[in-house]
């Protein structure tokens, strides 16, 4: 009974850390797969912004002034929209929003 138990918490060891393992990469595909269909139009995928987008006021990501910006308030542009960019609130997850913004970062290096 006693090696019965260990195989099964050496199971559930395993089982967590492959979720663990697998948890992070697939967050990252999420939020690319959300900008991708949500924001390129407007912001490219470089995120440096499409001619449409840069009409309307969009930055380049990479650009100082949004590199200046804090995460919070990338999030609130993000949530609540500002001039011509649209609110998500409601449309996407505050844990999505929080994915997406450190994507941006990732696109602004
Ligand atoms: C219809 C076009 C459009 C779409 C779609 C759009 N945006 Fe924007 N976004 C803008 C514009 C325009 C601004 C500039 C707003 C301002 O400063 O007046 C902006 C601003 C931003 C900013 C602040 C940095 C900056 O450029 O000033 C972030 C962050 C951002 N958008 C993220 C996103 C994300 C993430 C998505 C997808 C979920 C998205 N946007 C979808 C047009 C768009």
């Amino acid at each position: 009974m006693k090696s019965l138990s260990f195989r099964t918490a050496l199971v559930a060891l395993l089982a967590c850390g492959l979720i663990a393992a697998c948890a992070s990469p697939a967050l990252a595909d999420d939020a690319a797969a959300t900008y991708k269909s949500k924001c390129t139009m407007c912001h490219g995928p470089d995120g440096k912004g499409t001619a449409v987008g840069t009409k309307m006021g969009a930055h380049d990501f990479a650009s100082p002034e949004v590199k200046a910006e804090t995460d919070a308030q990338l999030t609130d542009v993000i949530t609540k929209g500002k001039g011509k960019m649209p609110a998500y609130s409601g449309k996407l997850k505050d844990t999505e929003i929080k994915d997406l913004v450190t994507y941006i970062r990732g696109l602004a290096k």
